[in-house]
């Protein structure tokens, strides 16, 4: 796991998006995973001033997101498929037939996830899965207790999600109890993961994530057993780190590997 760690959210924001956008440009029909939320939002915005500025091209890219609450339909302000198409997809030229969001209308749950599944996999799986957490240390709607092989399914929200979603409801009896989200599993297959970490009400869940145990009662812990995984956050969400000092030594070797300067790294250059 590598884990990046930013002194604000504007280079956290910064980092993802360079991430995204070297991704798309190196693969143009690359398969991104979604993610909602507000920790996402940042990189959304930047990614859209990399379309509007520089021309980063999406027409070819494939998006799957992790979520959707169950019974929103997609006009519906507060629903997953609003919130990415006033937050991207609507300020980009992605193509809306490679847009796949869950239907949270879908009455067949079972026939629809499964469906779903085929889908990602049809398309070649994901490239890219970016991540936000929970404070419960969650990923998609994984909530503690949801095993660790689980697939794209329906699941109960927990109580204290509910309540940190409220503030997008105007009332918490507003908020769906029900979900369909990308399991755990479904997640784990994607080629690389990004996971972004706002805030000190988030170092719990990256404490537990990144130096606790892998237990399906902290699901992002799962992404110890992915074998591709960058954890950017800035110093609020780091603030219970252990080994901050040296995650700090890899990042400052990493910038020297990636940016050639070997003799600072002790390498002596083979002329052979
Ligand atoms: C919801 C979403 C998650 C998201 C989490 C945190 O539970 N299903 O995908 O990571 O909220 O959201 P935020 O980034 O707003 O803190």
């Amino acid at each position: 796991m590598r884990v990046v760690i930013k002194t604000d959210a504007a280079s956290v924001t910064q980092f993802a998006a360079n991430k995204i956008a070297e991704l798309v440009r190196a693969k143009p029909d690359c398969v991104l995973g979604l993610a909602t939320g507000s920790s996402p939002l940042g990189t959304y915005q930047e990614l859209i001033r990399m379309h509007r500025d520089e021309g980063l091209d999406f027409s070819r890219v494939t998006t799957f997101n992790l979520d959707e609450y169950v019974g929103l339909s997609g006009t519906d302000p507060q629903s997953y498929r609003f919130f990415m198409q006033t937050n991207l997809f609507d300020h980009i030229n992605i193509d809306p037939a490679k847009t796949n969001i869950p239907d949270g209308r879908a009455l067949d749950f079972e026939a629809f996830c499964e469906s779903y599944e085929r889908r990602i996999e049809e398309a070649g799986g994901i490239d890219l899965q970016l991540l936000g957490i929970g404070a419960d240390g969650h990923i998609a709607f994984n909530e503690p207790g949801s095993s660790l092989g689980s697939r794209t399914r329906l699941k109960t929200l927990m109580d204290q999600t509910v309540r940190d979603n409220a503030r997008f409801f105007g009332n918490i009896d507003n908020v769906p109890r029900l979900a369909i989200t990308m399991g755990i599993g479904t997640i784990l297959e994607s080629k690389k993961c990004l996971m972004i970490a706002l805030g000190d009400g988030k170092s719990e869940a990256v404490w537990q994530t990144i130096e606790g145990p892998v237990t399906a009662q902290v699901t992002a812990s799962a992404l110890q057993l992915h074998r591709d995984v960058t954890v950017v956050m800035d110093e609020g969400a780091a603030c219970l780190l252990r080994r901050r000092e040296y995650y700090d030594n890899v990042e400052q070797w990493q910038n020297l590997l990636e940016t050639g300067q070997f003799d600072r790294l002790g390498i002596q250059k083979n002329d052979n």
